[in-house]
């Protein structure tokens, strides 16, 4: 059964456009209850840790570059299918390839500097969560 909350960060980007405010408007506008938040800074380590996955990619070290480079808002969200709706709600990795309405599409600039995360599984989901945030800070 799909579980019911996902994991995102509003990368740096997105935070110093200033579209923190219109990206979780649309979000909770779009039937996701945000039921963790904050804004925060990732160390070097944080972001290799948390993009491990893809060490050996090409973009991996410019990925680290750009996930440190200025705060990320990061959020825990809940809703029915959450994952699956979520990845849809942003679209495509990359923005030129992204629906028509998706947060990728209204607001990324590339396919590296893409404005936001979102978690590709239940279980990524719940491991992403825990490494942004303690149990007091999840409601
Ligand atoms: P995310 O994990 O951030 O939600 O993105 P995603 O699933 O759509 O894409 P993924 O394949 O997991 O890639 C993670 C992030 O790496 C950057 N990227 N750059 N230059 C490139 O070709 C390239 N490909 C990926 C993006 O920031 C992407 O979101
Ligand atoms: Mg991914």
């Amino acid at each position: 059964m799909a579980g019911n909350k996902t994991f995102t960060m509003l990368k740096p980007d997105a935070v110093s456009k200033g579209y923190t405010g219109e990206i979780l408007k649309q979000i909770t506008g779009s039937g996701f209850r945000i039921v963790a938040l904050k804004m925060t800074q990732m160390t070097e380590q944080d972001a290799k840790t948390f993009y491990e996955v893809h060490k050996e990619r090409p973009f991996y070290g410019e990925l680290v570059d750009y996930m440190t480079s200025g705060p990320i808002v990061a959020a825990i969200l809940e809703k029915e299918n959450a994952v699956d709706d979520f990845r849809t709600l942003i679209g495509a990795t990359n923005p030129e390839e992204a629906a028509e309405g998706t947060i990728r599409k209204k607001y990324a600039a590339s396919i590296s500097e893409n404005a936001i995360h979102g978690s590709d599984s239940d279980e990524n989901a719940t491991i992403e969560s825990n490494f942004h945030f303690s149990g007091r800070e999840q409601f």
